[in-house]
């Protein structure tokens, strides 16, 4: 069964307003006329996300997701933005569990996984980050890390929900570090969490579900990376900063 690929520019706490709408702007010069085998996804701060959709002018050539949600409905939570706001701007994806909320700002397995029900709800596809750090791989406990991280996040979900999250494998030891998993490490974590994903809710599921490889991916190492057979695209942090480099990586996805 042929997943279609899918990358996304996670552009962090980068790209003010302007900047966005001009990335637009130029990236769409870039690919005009080319032929682009991948979902396209770009994830801009908040602040960032209006005028990227002013600059894409209703072109769903690239679908815009947020790099965070509420797991709350409304209401009193000072600083917080929920499900309804990004559904009535028409965004289509959201990036959750990224090792930066869980390291920087206390997100939990329970944390996630409430944000991920949320956006379900709404609609949206969640973007799920999982991934070790180096002392974890290095102490030989990747797989159980990984499995904690993907059941927690997952629970309760039906086969169905889970065929349409996409799930992005970072290793926190190569995100924005240069480092990258070679391309063999890399496939076998994917293999593994495709594993879980069918050992929890079935093959087929684990069939349709798409994985994304993160971390210091650039277009130097993409085409290696996603010819593995289970790395389905990948989420792209620095080399996402730039059009040309973005549409260097997203013309290359076969
Ligand atoms: P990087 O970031 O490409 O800069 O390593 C990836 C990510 O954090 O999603």
């Amino acid at each position: 069964m042929s997943r279609k690929p899918i990358i996304a520019a996670n552009w962090k706490m980068n790209i003010g307003p302007a900047e966005g709408a001009a990335f637009i702007e130029s990236f769409k010069n870039i690919v005009k006329g080319q032929d682009i085998a991948c979902d396209t996804v770009i994830v801009p701060p908040f602040t960032t996300i209006p005028s990227v959709l002013n600059a894409l002018g209703g072109c769903d050539c690239i679908g815009i997701g947020a790099q965070n949600v509420s797991e709350y409905d409304n209401g009193a939570y000072t600083g917080e933005i929920s499900t309804t706001m990004l559904q009535e701007l028409g965004l289509k994806y959201v990036v959750l569990g990224h090792s930066e909320r869980r390291q920087y700002f206390g997100e939990t397995d329970a944390i996630i996984n409430a944000k991920i029900k949320k956006t379900i709800a709404a609609g949206l596809t969640p973007i799920f980050c999982i991934g070790e750090t180096k002392d974890e791989r290095l102490g030989g406990i990747l797989e159980p890390v990984l499995e904690i991280q993907l059941k927690g996040g997952l629970k309760d979900l039906t086969p169905e929900q889970v065929a349409d999250v996409v799930i992005a494998y970072e290793p926190v030891w190569a995100i924005g570090t240069g480092l990258t998993a070679t391309s063999k490490e890399a496939q076998e974590a994917h293999a593994f969490i495709r594993k879980v994903i069918a050992d929890v809710f079935g093959a087929e599921t684990a069939e349709k579900v798409r994985i994304q490889y993160g971390g210091s991916v650039k277009p130097e190492n993409v085409v290696e990376l996603m010819a593995q057979p289970d790395i389905d695209g990948a989420l792209v942090g620095g080399a996402s900063l730039k059009p040309e480099s973005f549409a260097a990586l997203v013309t290359s996805a076969k």
